[in-house]
């Protein structure tokens, strides 16, 4: 493990934990949602708010539970989806201010129905990323459509994702149900 800079054109936290595998899918997150940004024509500062996202919210994905623990003391949450709010909380302890860049970190495992564009284009980056080899020409699919109808992809992947979680039988975060309320509410063909 490592807190790494200029790896795989990522320039990680100096707090980060993270095996050279995690890197890898880090700098893919971070292509796509950049990729994305200039396809949906974003100014800058929103850019690079979605690499931010990208770049922080695996930060702390390979820390030890001990270590978690420094950032999140008490957390309902499942040891799997803790790095999310504990690499927020280092994030915001390093100076990150934008509420939208430290909810999409905090967030990404879960959903959350109060994101901005960067937690949404982090949580479509980070299930799309070419790195996942299932059900690669679905994923491949949605991902060239995130450009023009990011509502309907991000329903899509999301109907996914959590697909996946109540096939493995476990419990679904309030969070997670919220974030999907939102979006079957919301018209599909909304562009935001
Ligand atoms: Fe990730």
């Amino acid at each position: 493990m490592s807190a790494p800079t200029g790896e795989a054109g990522v320039e990680l936290p100096r707090w980060a934990q993270v095996s050279p595998r995690r890197i890898a899918h880090i700098a893919r997150v971070v292509a796509l949602v950049d990729q994305w940004a200039i396809a949906r024509c974003a100014a800058a500062g929103e850019r690079d708010r979605w690499r931010r996202a990208a770049l922080l919210h695996d930060a702390l994905r390979d820390a030890p539970e001990e270590g978690l623990r420094r950032f999140v003391s008490d957390s309902p949450w499942p040891l799997k989806t803790r790095h999310g709010p504990a690499a927020a909380a280092a994030a915001e302890a390093d100076g990150e201010r934008d509420a939208g860049v430290l909810d999409a970190v905090r967030y990404h495992s879960l959903g959350y129905a109060g994101w901005d564009d960067a937690g949404r284009m982090l949580y479509l980056a980070d299930y799309l990323e070419p790195g996942r080899q299932h059900e690669r020409e679905t994923l491949d699919a949605l991902a060239r459509r995130v450009p023009v109808e990011p509502q309907a992809v991000l329903r899509a992947v999301a109907a996914l994702r959590i697909g996946w979680r109540l096939k493995e039988g476990g419990p679904i975060a309030r969070e997670t149900w919220e974030f999907w309320n939102g979006l079957a509410a919301a018209p599909s063909s909304s562009s935001r």
